[in-house]
């Protein structure tokens, strides 16, 4: 990672970190237990990831950083919400998450659910309440993708996957369905949201870069079950071995590490011919994808 790249990645953190801060209802309004674990949830965690990608995107368009940081924050509110669920008892029943126990180990399952839901609404209003796109016709494609990205054909249609999975032996192409879903969906979410801030793209170039974010989405997961395997409790900050321990099919049980390694390269390599189209303005959606292909947690 270039010190260049590592500024941008704060700076736009930052960014993200103190619109949430704000955004958040305080834990002294009522509800307040709830309006605490969804703060607890969403400040102070996580790499945001999908927040970097559709600040990149939106360095195509050459999209406005107000209108980023809102379309960033509802696609890391849908991510968090995930999160919650992913680690209830009844789905992967994980007890750690960004180094502190899960919220619903400190919250109880009956709030746990209710912060992962009441954070899907609150993407939603953002995507409805601010203008964030140029003609009110994109703005509403940007809440259809999400919406899409987040229901059964996309995230939770993943995760039930994922679910009904378990313990079975999974073909590449089942195995892929699974990952593109639960994990690439709101990937490609983030990054046309992103695009979809700025100046209208052609249809081509649109094509292009939603072939490169499915591409990245893939990737992310490929890695994430690598690291599941190969990475620390520690450096992870949530358990290591869950997948293995809870019988998961992944890219590592069908593959293996190296293998699998060698497929998020593929889908690097893949990724960057679909950004040729864009020359060097994709030079920071290059950064972040090498970023989610090296990382170590
Ligand atoms: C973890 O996502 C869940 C998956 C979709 C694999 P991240 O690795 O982006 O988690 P945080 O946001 O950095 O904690
Ligand atoms: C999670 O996949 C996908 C979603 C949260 C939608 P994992 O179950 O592999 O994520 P981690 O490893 O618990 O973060
Ligand atoms: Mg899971
Ligand atoms: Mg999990
Ligand atoms: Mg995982």
């Amino acid at each position: 990672m270039t010190a260049d790249f590592q500024d941008w990645a704060r700076s736009r953190q930052e960014r993200i970190e103190t619109y949430l801060e704000t955004l958040l209802p305080p834990s002294n309004v009522a509800p307040e237990r709830l309006h605490d674990a969804m703060r607890y949830t969403v400040l102070g965690g996580g790499k945001r990831v999908r927040p970097l990608l559709a600040f990149a995107a939106g360095e195509l368009s050459e999209a406005n950083e107000d209108r980023l940081t809102i379309a960033a924050a509802a696609v890391e509110l849908i991510h968090a919400y995930s999160l919650v669920h992913d680690d209830l008892p009844c789905m992967d029943n994980d007890v750690l998450r960004r180094g502190k126990p899960t919220c619903h180990i400190e919250y109880g399952e009956a709030i746990a659910l209710l912060a992962g839901d009441s954070l899907q609404s609150l993407a939603f209003q953002l995507l409805a309440e601010y203008s964030l796109a140029d003609t009110s016709q994109t703005q509403l494609e940007m809440i259809k993708r999400l919406a899409q990205a987040s229901g059964s054909r996309g995230m939770a249609g993943g995760q039930a996957v994922d679910l009904a999975s378990i313990g079975k032996t999974l073909s590449l192409p089942e195995l892929e369905f699974m990952h593109i879903h639960k994990t690439g969906a709101l990937i490609r979410a983030a990054v046309m949201l992103g695009a979809y801030c700025g100046s209208p793209m052609k249809e081509i170039q649109l094509m292009n870069l939603d072939h490169s974010a499915k591409c990245i989405g893939l990737a992310f997961q490929v890695v994430d079950d690598v690291l599941d395997a190969e990475a620390s409790t520690a450096t992870l900050g949530k358990t290591a071995g869950k997948d293995a321990e809870n019988n998961k099919p992944t890219y590592v049980s069908i593959l293996g590490s190296s293998q699998a390694r060698e497929l998020a390269e593929e889908l690097r390599r893949d990724a960057y011919r679909s950004l040729e189209i864009f020359g060097e303005m994709a030079g920071r959606l290059r950064q972040v994808t090498d970023f989610i292909i090296q990382r170590q947690f």
